[in-house]
C-alpha cells in the first residue's frame, strides 16, 4: 500500500515522478515530492488524486539532486493535502515519507508532542516530528535521532528521511514494509518495489526488517536496530522492465487478462517435467504429504483460489483441506488438526491479514508454503518454503493473472502430493496435458473478447446490481467473478451457490436484473438450469456460460473442451473480460478503482 521512491545524486524531480508513476497502482489519493538541489533551494509539494496533478502542479525551476516521493492510499486521516506525504516538522528542517501503519502514534503524540502543534491527521508526522524533538532538545544528531524514534514505534513502516542541515543525505528505516536500495555509478535510490526504478539500475540491496541506512550518492551504511552494523550484499534482479509497462494497451488488466495463456505454459514448463510429473522441492512434498489436513490462508482473490485449490487437491491427494480468510483467521485462529500444514496464498505476499496468520504458524513452530508472485516478498521469507507464480509483474488492482497462476500452482501441487501418496486419480490425471488445453482454449477466449464487450455493454452497464450463480468448482468462480465485477465496475455483484437463491437472495431478483450462470458441473448442471428457469421467470435476464458438453444453443459463451477439475482455467476468462469492459464501458480507470490499493499492508 503506498509507494515510495527517494534518490540521491541524480535529477531527483524525474526519477521520482516516473517511479511513483510506476506505483501508482499502490495507491492513488494522493501524492507528493520534496527536492532539495544541494545549492541551498528546497521544494515540497503535495496534491490530492493521482501523480498527473502532482506533475502538472509543479514548476520548471523545482528541480533537485535529492529527493523522495510518496504514492498514498489513506489510511489515517482523509485524503488532502495536508495528509499527503511527505511530512515535516515545526521547524521545517526534517522531511520523511512512510509506507505502513504506526500502531503506537496516539500514545507517541500524547507522551512527547503535546506541546508540538501538528498540522495533519496521520500517524507519519509523528514520526517526523519525534525525529525533530530529539535532535532538538537532545542534541542528538539526525540518525541517533532517527533510531530513538524508530526504538519507540510499533507497527510496519518503511521510511525515507531528509535532513536539509544535512541535504546529501537520505536516511532509511524498514519494518515490514518492503523497500530496497538500488544501487547506482554515481547515484543511490530507494523504492518500495524494484520495478519503479529498473530504468536507473538493476542492482539492488534487500532491506530487513530492523535496518536503517544512511546513503549518499557515493555510498550506503546499514546496520539493524538489533544486531549492529550489517553487510547486505548487493545482486543483480532478474527483472524485465518492459514486463511492466503496457504496450500497446489501454489498460494493464486486459493485458493482463491476455497474459494468462501464457502463464499457464510457463507454470507447466517450469514445474512439470519432460514426462508431466511435478518437479517441485521434494522437501515440500514430503511435509505436505505428511499432513493430516490442509490449511489454506488467503484474502481476496487469493482466498477464491484457495477455494478452487481445495476442490483440487482433495480430489487428487484425499487430504481434506480447509480455506480461511486470512482477516478472520488471524484473530479467531482455526481448530488445528494433529499434523497440519499451511498454504499462504498471496499475489503480493505482503497482505497485512495473511502475515498475522502466518506469525501465528511460525510461534507455534509449524510448517508453512507461501505461493506468491513476488520473489522475496515478506510472506516468502517468512514462510517455511516458497513456490512463485512466475506470472509476471501484476499491476492492475483486480488480479487476474495472478488468480489462474495460483491456481494452476495449486494443481500441480495436488498432483505431487497425490501421486506421493500414490493415489489412483493423481497418478492417472494428465496434468501436463490438461494444462495444455487450458492454456489453448483461454487463447480462444481470449481471441473472441468482443462478445464479451457486446454481453457487458447490452446487460450490465446500466444495471445496478448484478448475480453469478454457479455449484461446486462454479460456485467458487462465482464469488471471484462477483468480485471482480463489482471492484472495476461498482456495480453491486453477488457470487451465489445457485441453490442457495431461492432461499432467501432470490427477492432481490427484479425485471432486467442481469444473473450470470456458470454450469460446467457434471454433476449438477440441469439443478442449475433449473435455478436459471427460476430467476428467469422473476424477470432477470440470464446469462450463460456453459461447458461444451452441458452447453445449450442459446447459452451466450460456450467453453471449450476440458475436463470439469480444470474448468476453472477456461471460465476465468469470460468473467475476467465480463468485469473489463463493464468498467471500460462506463468510463472508469479500470486499472484503479476507487478506493483501493494493489498490495493490502494494512490490516
Ligand atoms: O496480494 P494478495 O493476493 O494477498 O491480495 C489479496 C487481495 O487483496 C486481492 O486479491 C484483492 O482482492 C484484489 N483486488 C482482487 O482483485
Amino acid at each position: 500500500m503506498c509507494g515510495i521512491v527517494g534518490i540521491v545524486g541524480k535529477s531527483a524531480r524525474d526519477i521520482v515522478l516516473n517511479g511513483l508513476s510506476k506505483l501508482e497502482y499502490r495507491g492513488y489519493d494522493s501524492a507528493g515530492i520534496y527536492l532539495n538541489d544541494l545549492k541551498g533551494h528546497e521544494y515540497l509539494t503535495k496534491k490530492v488524486g493521482r501523480i498527473s496533478n502532482l506533475k502538472a502542479a509543479l514548476t520548471p525551476d523545482e528541480q533537485g539532486l535529492v529527493g523522495i516521493g510518496h504514492t498514498r492510499w489513506a489510511t489515517h486521516g482523509k485524503p488532502t493535502e495536508a495528509n499527503a506525504h511527505p511530512h515535516f516538522d515545526v521547524t521545517k528542517r526534517f522531511y520523511l515519507v512512510h509506507n505502513g501503519v504506526i500502531e503506537n502514534f496516539k500514545e507517541l503524540r500524547d507522551n512527547y508532542l503535546q506541546n508540538v502543534n501538528l498540522v495533519s491527521d496521520t500517524d507519519t508526522e509523528v514520526i517526523v516530528q519525534l525525529v525533530s524533538l530529539f535532535a532538538r532538545e537532545e542534541k542528538l544528531d539526525t540518525l541517533t535521532a532517527f533510531k530513538k524514534v524508530l526504538n519507540l514505534v510499533r507497527g510496519s513502516y518503511a521510511f525515507l528521511l531528509v535532513d536539509n542541515t544535512q541535504p546529501d543525505h537520505i536516511f532509511i528505516a524498514k519494518n515490514k514494509s518492503p523497500m530496497m536500495l538500488g544501487v547506482g555509478d554515481g547515484f543511490n535510490v530507494i523504492a518500495s518495489d524494484a520495478l519503479s526504478v529498473l530504468d536507473q539500475t538493476q542492482t539492488f540491496v534487500d532491506l530487513q526488517d530492523g535496518d536503517v541506512a544512511d546513503i549518499t550518492k557515493d555510498s550506503y551504511k546499514i546496520e539493524n536496530l538489533e544486531t549492529g552494523a550489517v553487510d547486505r550484499p548487493a545482486h543483480k534482479v532478474n527483472l524485465d522492465p518492459d514486463a511492466a509497462s503496457k504496450g500497446t494497451y489501454e489498460f494493464y488488466m486486459l493485458k493482463e487478462i491476455d497474459e494468462q495463456p501464457g502463464v499457464i505454459r510457463k507454470l507447466s514448463q517450469t514445474y512439470l517435467d519432460s514426462e508431466g510429473h511435478p518437479n517441485f522441492d521434494p522437501k515440500i512434498v514430503d511435509a505436505m504429504s505428511q499432513a493430516d489436513r490442509i490449511y489454506i490462508f488467503a484474502a481476496g482473490t487469493s482466498y477464491h483460489a484457495g477455494l478452487v485449490g481445495k476442490a483440487m487437491i482433495e480430489k487428487m491427494t484425499n487430504i481434506p483441506v480447509e480455506v480461511d480468510l486470512a482477516s478472520e483467521a488471524g484473530y479467531h485462529f482455526p481448530m488445528l488438526s494433529k499434523n497440519p500444514f499451511f498454504i499462504f496464498l498471496t499475489q503480493s505476499g505482503e497482505t497485512a491479514d495473511s502475515r498475522v496468520v502466518l506469525k501465528e504458524v511460525n510461534r507455534r513452530n509449524l510448517p508453512s508454503l507461501t505461493i506468491t508472485n513476488v520473489e522475496g516478498s515478506t510472506l516468502s521469507r517468512e514462510a517455511t518454503y516458497t513456490i512463485l507464480l512466475q506470472a509476471g509483474p501484476e499491476i492492475a488492482v483486480a488480479s487476474t493473472k495472478a488468480y489462474t497462476a495460483q491456481i494452476a500452482v495449486e494443481a500441480i501441487l495436488a498432483k505431487a502430493i497425490g501421486e506421493k501418496l500414490n493415489v489412483e486419480f493423481a497418478n492417472e490425471f494428465d496434468l501436463r496435458e490438461e494444462l495444455a488445453l487450458a492454456a489453448e482454449g483461454m487463447q480462444q477466449l481470449v481471441d473472441g473478447k468482443e462478445k464479451l464487450q457486446e454481453l457487458a455493454k447490452k446487460y450490465l452497464i446500466s444495471s445496478r446490481n448484478a448475480f453469478y450463480i454457479g455449484r461446486g468448482i462454479d460456485y467458487y468462480v462465482a464469488l471471484e467473478a462477483a468480485l471482480k465485477l463489482k471492484e472495476v465496475s461498482y456495480i453491486q455483484t453477488e457470487g451465489f451457490a445457485a441453490g442457495e437463491l431461492k432461499h432467501g437472495t432470490i427477492s432481490l431478483i427484479e425485471d432486467g436484473t442481469p444473473v450470470i450462470a456458470i454450469i460446467n458441473d457434471p454433476v449438477t448442471n440441469e439443478l442449475t438450469r433449473g435455478n436459471v428457469q427460476e430467476v428467469e421467470a422473476r424477470g432477470a435476464s440470464a446469462i450463460i456460460i456453459a461447458a461444451k458438453e452441458f452447453a445449450r444453443e442459446s447459452d451466450d459463451i460456450v467453453l471449450p473442451e476440458i475436463s470439469y477439475l480444470m474448468s476453472v482455467f477456461l471460465t476465468a476468462i469470460p468473467i475476467q473480460l465480463l468485469a473489463y469492459y463493464a468498467s471500460k464501458e462506463k468510463g472508469l480507470d479500470v486499472d484503479k478503482p476507487r478506493n483501493l490499493a494493489k498490495s493490502v499492508t494494512v490490516e
